[in-house]
């Protein structure tokens, strides 16, 4: 891998975006190597944590590539293809930020499960700026997240959102040192990972279903009533041992 460091354990892989010169900026190589750890974590579910080398979550898009690119790279979705992909892991995803997530970089964090942050955390959309709209994810993720009124300001006003806007607008769970931050992350997957991981999965794939779905609940419920993972879970507890 050119722009990723990557750290496989058992139950999940830690992603490092790897180009802190350009400040993590993605470029197409990038793009690339992160559809290979989706490809991966598609055939074997882990858990993922994504996070940024050198103080950097990420700064974008590669600007020098967004520049070349005109409507028929556009309507490709390059980025929105990719975090589309990473918003529909099997398993859930958590981002540590520390530093900038802009434009795309901020739009990748958007599409992760969860994100912590350290105080250095700032959150922007800044594309209009360029001339261009942040279109993977960002005029629609982060109203779900944040809501439009915080939403449109990011995206209409260029507000950044520090890491304690980001707590308060419930971006982010927790604010961090940045020297915690990975352990924080760890320990918060470590949780994720005690759960069935079946039930970890459907309940991801449930939660994410538009609208209201009680039939999609009812059947992922059906399978896991039927897994030997309920009953050993359920039976530990009956007889004291508390997970
Ligand atoms: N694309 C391409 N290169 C980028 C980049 C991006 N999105 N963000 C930063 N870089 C490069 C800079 O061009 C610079 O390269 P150089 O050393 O060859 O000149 C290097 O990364 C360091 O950037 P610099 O601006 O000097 O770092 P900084 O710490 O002073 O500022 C940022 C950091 C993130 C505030 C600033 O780089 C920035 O505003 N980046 C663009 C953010 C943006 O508009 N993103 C939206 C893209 S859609």
């Amino acid at each position: 891998m050119r722009t990723l460091r990557i750290e496989e354990l058992d139950d999940r892989v830690v992603v490092t975006l790897a180009r802190p010169a350009a400040r993590n900026a993605i470029n197409a190589a990038m793009i690339r190597e992160l559809h290979d750890v989706c490809e991966a974590l598609e055939e074997r579910p882990r858990l993922l944590l994504l996070t940024g080398e050198g103080g950097t979550f990420a700064a974008g898009a590669d600007i020098g590539e967004l520049r070349e690119r005109g409507r028929d790279q556009a309507l490709q979705g390059i980025n929105s293809r990719l975090f589309d992909r990473i918003a529909r892991l099997p398993m859930p995803t958590v981002a540590a930020v520390d530093g900038y997530a802009l434009g795309g970089g901020a739009e990748l964090a958007y599409a992760c499960d969860v994100r912590l942050a350290s105080p250095a955390a700032v959150f922007g959309n800044p594309e209009p700026g360029l001339g261009i709209l942040a279109a993977a994810g960002a005029c629609w993720r982060l109203r779900e997240l944040v809501g439009a009124s915080v939403a449109k300001q990011v995206l209409l006003a260029g507000k950044r959102l520090d890491a304690e806007d980001a707590l308060r607008f419930g971006l982010v769970t927790e604010v961090v040192p940045a020297g915690e931050l990975l352990k924080r992350a760890h320990a918060l997957i470590d949780r994720m990972a005690r759960s069935g991981p079946l039930a970890l999965r459907l309940t991801k794939l449930v939660a994410d279903a538009p609208g209201g779905h009680p039939i999609a609940d009812d059947l992922a419920q059906a399978i896991l009533f039927e897994s030997a993972d309920k009953r050993d879970r359920m039976d530990a507890f009956l007889a004291g041992g508390r997970s």
